[in-house]
C-alpha cells in the first residue's frame, strides 16, 4: 500500500512544499525562496521570514499539488518541521499543516528538520548516476547546515546517537561570517564556492594555508578559530596596503573546513565499522566537499552518499522522507521548537 504525504518546511527563510510516496518517490517539490530579500539586510530577518511565509504558504501548498496532480483526498499525511529553526517561521509552517490535518482528518507528523536534512539521502532524485538502493547500515552522518554541524551514527532507523558536535559556529554559518568578512554577498556558503573556483593554483599558492581545529580525541568541530584567522590576515593584509586575494582566500578557507569535515567524518566511520558515510545539509551542496569526502572515503573503501545540491539546501521533500520513516503521530496542540529541541531527533515530545 502507497503512503503519500504532504510536507511543509518552514524552519528559515524557505516556504517549502512537497508530496513524497513511501519515503522514495518525489512526486512534488516546491520551494519559495527569500534569499534576495534577506541578502539587502546581509542575513535573515526572523520577523521579515515569518511575513513573507504567509504570503507564501497558499501558493506553494497549492502549487504543491498541482505539480504532483493529486487532490487532498490522495494523502494519507501530512509531515511537517517542527524545530529547530526560527520561532516565528516554524509557527507559520506548523499552522498550516495543522489546519490542512484538521481539516481533512489526517495524521499530522512532526519532524525535526535535522533528521529532514538525513533522510533526503532515502530520496529518489530524478538522476542518471543515482544508485537505487537505500544507504546501508549501519553508517556515520554528518549534517553541515547554517545552525548545525553534527556527526551522527545510525544502526537503523531508530537507533540514533550523536557522536560529534561543533563547539562553536556551525559549518555554514562559517561560511557566511568569512563571506561577510571578505565582502561576498549573503548567503556566504555558495557565493565563497564561486570565488574560490576562480582561484588559480599560483593565487592559491601564494597564500600560507588556514588553520585546521583538529580536536584530538574528540568528533567535535570548531571553526570559529578559523574565521578569526581569516579576520587577522585580511586585517594584516589591508594594513600593509595590499588588496586581499578575495578568491585565493575563499579558496583556502573552503580547503581548511573541507579538510576537518572530511577527515573526520571518514575517520569516525572507520572506527565505528560503518558500511557507509552520508552527508546533508546546506553545506553539502559544497562541490569541494564533496570531492573531498568521496576521495578521502575511496581510500578506505567506504561508499559516500550525498543528495542532489538542491535537495541539500532546505526543501520539503526531505520533511517528506523523514515523515515516512519515523511516523510518530503528533496530537493537534503541537508546540514547535526554536534553538534547543529534544535531543538527537525525536519530534513530538
Ligand atoms: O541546510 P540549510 O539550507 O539551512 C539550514 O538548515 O541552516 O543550510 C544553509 C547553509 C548556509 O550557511 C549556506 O551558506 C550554506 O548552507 N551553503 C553552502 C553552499 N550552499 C549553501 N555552503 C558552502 N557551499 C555551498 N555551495
Ligand atoms: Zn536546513
Amino acid at each position: 500500500m502507497t503512503f503519500r504525504v504532504l510536507a511543509l518546511e518552514s524552519s528559515c527563510d524557505e516556504f517549502a512544499g512537497a508530496v513524497i510516496e513511501d519515503g522514495i518517490e518525489v512526486l512534488a517539490s516546491v520551494v519559495a525562496s527569500q534569499a534576495g530579500i534577506h541578502a539587502r539586510y546581509g542575513g535573515v530577518v526572523p520577523e521579515v521570514a515569518g511575513r513573507e511565509h504567509l504570503r507564501n504558504l497558499a501558493p506553494v501548498m497549492r502549487a504543491t499539488l498541482e505539480s504532483a496532480g493529486l487532490g487532498w483526498d490522495d494523502l494519507d499525511a501530512i509531515a511537517v518541521t517542527q524545530g529547530p529553526g526560527l520561532g516565528g517561521s516554524l509557527l507559520v509552517g506548523v499552522n498550516a499543516a495543522k489546519t490542512a490535518a484538521w481539516a481533512r482528518g489526517l495524521p499530522l507528523i512532526p519532524v525535526h528538520h535535522i533528521a529532514g536534512h538525513l533522510y533526503a539521502n532515502w530520496l529518489r532524485p530524478a538522476r542518471d548516476d543515482w544508485d537505487d538502493s537505500p544507504p546501508p547500515f549501519p553508517l556515520v552522518a554528518l549534517v553541515v547546515s547554517g545552525g548545525h554541524t553534527e556527526l551522527f551514527w545510525m544502526e537503523d532507523h531508530e537507533r540514533v546517537e550523536r557522536i560529534g558536535q561543533t563547539r562553536d559556529d556551525a559549518a555554514g554559518e562559517a561560511f557566511d561570517k568569512v563571506g561577510r568578512l571578505l565582502g561576498l554577498p549573503f548567503p556566504g556558503g555558495p557565493e565563497i564556492e564561486r570565488a574560490a573556483n576562480q582561484a588559480t593554483a599560483e593565487q592559491i599558492a601564494a597564500l600560507d594555508p588556514l588553520p585546521r581545529a583538529w580536536l584530538p580525541g574528540s568528533y567535535d568541530f570548531s571553526f570559529s578559530g578559523l574565521k578569526t584567522a581569516v579576520l587577522n590576515r585580511v586585517r594584516k593584509t589591508e594594513a600593509a596596503g595590499r588588496p586581499v586575494d578575495v578568491p585565493a582566500m575563499a579558496a583556502r578557507f573552503q580547503e581548511s573546513v573541507t579538510h576537518v569535515l572530511s577527515e573526520k567524518a571518514a575517520r569516525a566511520a572507520e572506527e565505528l565499522g560503518a558500511a557507509c558515510v552520508i552527508v546533508a545539509g546546506g553545506v553539502a551542496a559544497n562541490g569541494a566537499l564533496r570531492e573531498a569526502l568521496k576521495s578521502r572515503c575511496a581510500e578506505i573503501g567506504l561508499p559516500v552518499r550525498v543528495p542532489p545540491p538542491r535537495l541539500c539546501t532546505d526543501n520539503a521533500a526531505m520533511i517528506g522522507a523523514a515523515a515516512c520513516y519515523r511516523r510518530s503521530e503528533a496530537p493537534l496542540d503541537l508546540d514547535v521548537f526554536s534553538t534547543s529541541g529534544p535531543e538527537v531527533f525525536s519530534p513530538g515530545s
